[in-house]
């Protein structure tokens, strides 16, 4: 088909998202989110998450169908977040569409949440009508991911590079619980680390020494791969040499130099892949991606790179239905098979 109806659903942490989308048109996008039922304890407890899935997904669907002014009869197909994620998250979102596509007779795709995140960045662009571009990659932070990705074919992605620890918004997340900010930690720190100096404190960037970087013909074994445990110590350490003073900790400068140390080495490691790779078009998603800094750091050496830089909506990096729905338009328009009724959820669907 040329210009698909498709219904998306994502469950896979704790946003409850369904969106609408027609070919590479958003037609609605309805996210509800149980993070203020796990702020008091400092991360998403998945048995929540679940549990509000079950309580918002019914409601969710109701306001994007209504939103986009389409019924049920009318969609091409209904896609959901197969992984990866919180098992019993992901759960809740398969049974809803496999119940809908069983109940309407609609094929049913099963979508990888990492692939649909870097859909996305094309929804909305005439390169999504058009195909993708031929030297595409994608650079995905959230709070479960940070990698670099060579997209060939959006059935055709080869991971560059990765973090080999915590993810760069899990890293936001833990420092600020370190400073006593809140959860979750990305938003708090990208807002107070405009009062701060980031040149304060040299924090380490992870894996940039010679013996993992290696060079273009020799590559070391972590040459386009991200650390940020060193990062998290080295945090946890200058705030405790304060303390020990009898100090207060300059939580701003402090905030604001991890900051620096995580953007700086996200964005000089994935332009490296991109340099060495070919790479001349590159989608920024994940939650991480609203980070103000990464942003204008991403974009500043991009174009110094001579890299075209796609950054989509800040509603279309955090997890959404409509990232989901957008992969399956593109792989319908591509003539991909639905999937069958019987697949199960993979938390750790590669
Ligand atoms: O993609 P996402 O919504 O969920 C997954 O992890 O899949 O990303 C959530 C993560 C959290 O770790 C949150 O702290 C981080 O994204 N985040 C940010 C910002 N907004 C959200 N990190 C840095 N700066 C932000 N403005
Ligand atoms: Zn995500």
């Amino acid at each position: 088909r040329a210009e698909p109806l498709i219904l998306g659903i994502e469950s896979s942490c704790d946003e409850t998202g369904v969106g609408i989308v027609r070919g590479g048109t958003l037609l609605s996008n309805t996210v509800a989110s149980s993070m203020d039922e796990h702020v008091r304890f400092g991360g998403v407890i998945p048995e929540i998450a679940s549990r509000a899935h079950l309580e918002a997904i019914v409601p969710a669907l109701d306001a994007a169908l209504k939103e986009a002014g389409v019924t049920l009869d009318e969609l091409d197909g209904i896609a959901v977040t197969a992984g990866p994620g919180l098992a019993g998250a992901l759960m809740v979102g398969v049974s809803a569409a496999k119940a809908l596509a069983v109940a309407t007779g609609k094929p049913l795709f099963a979508i990888n949440h990492l692939v649909a995140h870097v859909a996305v960045g094309l929804l909305a662009e005439q390169v999504f009508a058009d195909g993708l571009p031929e030297n595409l990659g994608a650079l995905l932070v959230s709070g479960g991911h940070t990698e670099v990705l060579r997209v060939r074919g959006i059935q055709d992605v080869q991971m560059l590079g990765s973090t080999i620890d915590d993810a760069a918004g899990e890293a936001y997340d833990k420092t600020a619980r370190l400073l006593g900010l809140g959860y979750p930690g990305g938003p708090v720190i990208d807002r107070l680390s405009r009062e701060g100096d980031p040149k304060a404190i040299r924090f380490p960037r992870g894996l940039t020494q010679p013996k993992y970087m290696g060079t273009a013909d020799e590559p070391g074994p972590h040459r386009y791969d991200w650390s940020f445990s060193g990062l998290k110590a080295a945090v946890a350490r200058c705030v405790e040499q304060f303390e020990a003073r009898g100090e207060e900790p300059p939580v701003a400068d402090i905030a604001a130099s991890f900051q620096e140390a995580v953007v700086d080495v996200v964005t000089a490691k994935a332009m490296l892949a991109c340099k060495e790779h070919g790479i001349t078009e590159l989608l920024l998603g994940g939650g991480v991606a609203a980070n103000a800094r990464l942003r204008e750091l991403t974009a500043r050496r991009c174009a110094s790179a001579g890299i075209t830089l796609h950054v989509p909506p800040i509603s279309l990096c955090t997890d959404n239905g409509a990232m989901v729905a957008a992969l399956a338009s593109r792989l319908v328009m591509d003539g991909a098979e639905p999937s069958s009724l019987d697949f199960a959820p993979d938390s750790s669907l590669p």
